[in-house]
């Protein structure tokens, strides 16, 4: 079914390949950001507007009539800000969004979180239950970011609470690698794919996970278009099959989190630290892009 979509955060580098992805498809493309992107898709409608203003917010998406959201728009990198800055936008820009997504008719909402809300890197040692990761492990944010991705996905769950007429999904996407990365451009911290892969300790940092912002889209599509098959408020890991590693998690992961090596057994071969089964099993989406033959330079 055609759908008549808003992405928030459409200027982003997840955004960016996002609304190219959706602008070759079927569906109307309406892309809401603070800022108009440098190098805009031409059958896109792009609006520019805060999403930390409700009212703007609410009035934009009744004028518009969307019948799907996808909701990128956030502050995305811990530390970026200070932590109370963070806290207050992310979770207001996910309130506001996904309160104008239902007032104004819309029957699909999407919301991006993050796999840090899970707790890895936290100074007072994070020890999870078992690796890989799956969407049954509970949460344990340790930074403002983290908590406002949780509060992201607790928004779209207390909607679904309040209508059975609209199905809310959140999604966690990966360390996101933008397509010119492959090529050699900085990633989202800095470093190229190449540096994090030579040097493990960078890449330990996000515990190897990292996904292709082509496959987050196509995930995208795939839940938009498989929603039926969701309970409501359902939360999915989108990442790569195998780990931003060029030697096995079993080794790496002891290397680097000597805390966690009676869990990393198992994590033998390319196997990463996050589970993308559900996504599988419930929507049919798979990624079809590895750094194995992805990385030019
Ligand atoms: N990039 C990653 O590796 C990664 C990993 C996990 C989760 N995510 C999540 O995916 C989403 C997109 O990430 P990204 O890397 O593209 O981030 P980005 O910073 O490149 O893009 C975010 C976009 O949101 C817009 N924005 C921020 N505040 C706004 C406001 N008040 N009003 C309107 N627009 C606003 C910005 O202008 C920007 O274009 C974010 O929600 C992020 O938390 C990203």
């Amino acid at each position: 079914m055609a759908e008549r979509v808003i992405i928030t955060g459409g200027s982003g580098r997840l955004g960016r390949s996002v609304v190219a992805g959706f602008a070759e498809t079927e569906h109307e493309v309406i892309s809401i950001d603070r800022e108009l992107p440098e190098h805009p898709t031409e059958v896109v409608d792009y609006r520019s507007i805060d999403l930390l203003d409700a009212e703007a917010t609410s009035s934009l998406f009744q004028q518009l009539q969307p019948t799907a959201v996808v909701s990128l728009a956030a502050i995305a990198v811990p530390f970026s800000a200070p932590e109370d800055v963070i806290l207050k936008t992310n979770a207001a820009i996910a309130h506001n969004v996904t309160a104008a997504a239902v007032e104004s008719g819309a029957k699909k909402v999407i919301i991006a979180s993050s796999p840090s809300i899970m707790g890895y890197g936290s100074p007072a040692g994070w020890v999870p239950p078992r690796l890989p990761l799956d969407e049954e492990v509970t949460p344990t944010p340790w930074h403002a970011y983290g908590l406002s991705k949780y509060v992201a996905e607790q928004v779209a769950s207390m909607f679904a609470q309040q209508t059975s007429e609209v199905t809310f999904i959140s999604f966690r996407p990966c360390y996101v690698i933008a397509p010119e990365e492959w090529d050699g451009a900085p990633t989202q911290q800095g470093h190229t794919v190449r540096e994090r892969l030579d040097d493990p300790a960078l890449s330990a940092v996000a515990l190897f996970n990292y996904v292709d912002a082509r496959d987050v889209t196509d995930f995208l599509l795939t839940a938009l278009a498989n929603i039926h098959r969701v309970e409501n408020g359902a939360v999915f890991f989108v990442g790569a099959k195998d780990a931003l590693a060029r030697r096995p998690l079993a080794e790496l992961v002891p290397e680097h989190f000597p805390e966690l090596a009676h869990l990393a057994e198992g994590l033998t071969g390319d196997a990463p630290a996050f589970s993308i089964q559900k996504a599988k099993e419930v929507l049919g989406w798979e990624p079809k892009r590895s750094w194995r033959t992805e990385l030019n330079h």
